[in-house]
């Protein structure tokens, strides 16, 4: 049986439901997060419960949970879902109220769903690099929330699926932002650069994790906005998520990255970024 959680309970799937007026089903009204689990264990996930909590405020919406209170609930759930390598996924809507864009009253719940799925590392295309194109990004300007609105997201990531790529790397104007589904980084002469955390991006975990990496071996790292041209001229190109890693781009719209193959750095931050897990999770 697989179980999921409706409201704060665990249920069997085929028996969970959320009502047609749902305001995330009406209006993409809610945040969520996606947790990597190794082991059966969570990775970063404080991290991302903290972040499902600031995506709530900065949408006026208060959690029925706090992280310390979420933090069990998901352990369970991937326990009894016999979970060993996957992801968590939860989401928090503004609750059901007949539509109107205007808030529902005060004393409407949240609706929280979450459920667990198998996902393996993608060991091969970490190993191979993927293939990317690049996409003007039309997304709104709050793109520092994990809300459910995803359609700008998904509309570039159809087009990178279209043309057998892994990621749309999303630009504005001139200014690389980030990816469909992925924070992206490049490397000039050893230095790794990626945009700032600001209102432009989603500010990963993986991200964060990579540069506090960074940090603690002493690899330099500058958080600024880099242009297509620099992206372009990049010694590497590499993509960063929860369910992907540090995952090396060899191609950007049909045009290899240096000799089209992973290069060292990335190389390199893959490898501790797999120690970091194992010293979260244990051996993977
Ligand atoms: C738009 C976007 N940027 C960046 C990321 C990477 O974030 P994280 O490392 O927290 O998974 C994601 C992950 O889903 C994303 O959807």
């Amino acid at each position: 049986m697989e179980y999921v959680i409706v409201d704060g309970e665990i249920l069997d799937r085929t028996v969970a439901k959320v009502d047609i007026e749902d305001r995330g089903y009406q209006f993409g009204d809610g945040v969520y997060e996606v947790i990597r689990v190794y082991n059966g264990k969570m990775f970063t996930g404080k991290e991302h419960l903290q972040r499902l909590v600031e995506s709530a405020e900065k949408i006026r919406m208060k959690l029925p949970y706090s992280p310390e209170e979420l933090e069990p609930k998901m352990e369970e759930l991937i326990s009894k879902n016999e979970l060993d390598t996957g992801i968590v996924y939860m989401q928090f809507t503004r609750g059901t109220s007949p539509r109107n864009h205007v808030f529902p009253a005060a004393d409407v719940a949240p609706t929280f769903v979450a459920y667990t799925r198998k996902v393996a590392r993608p060991v091969e295309s970490m190993e191979k690099g993927v293939r990317s194109i690049l996409d003007e990004d039309i997304r709104w300007l709050r793109c520092d929330i994990k809300s459910l609105n995803l359609l700008g997201n998904l509309l570039s990531k159809q087009k990178a699926a279209e043309a057998g790529c892994f990621e749309a790397i999303l630009h504005r104007g001139e200014t690389v932002t980030e990816g469909s589904h992925s924070n992206i980084s490049i490397v000039k002469d050893g230095v790794i650069i990626t945009h700032q955390a600001d209102n432009l991006i989603l500010n990963g975990i993986t991200r964060q994790k990579v540069l506090e990496i960074c940090s603690n071996e002493g690899i330099t790292f500058e958080e600024r906005a880099f242009t297509l041209d620099e992206l372009s001229a990049a010694d590497e190109v590499f993509s960063s998520g929860t369910t992907v890693e540090v995952m090396p781009i060899v191609e950007v719209d049909g045009k290899p990255v240096r000799n089209g193959e992973p290069g060292l750095v990335t190389r390199n931050l893959q490898n501790l970024f797999k120690a970091e897990i194992e010293r979260q999770c244990g051996q993977i």
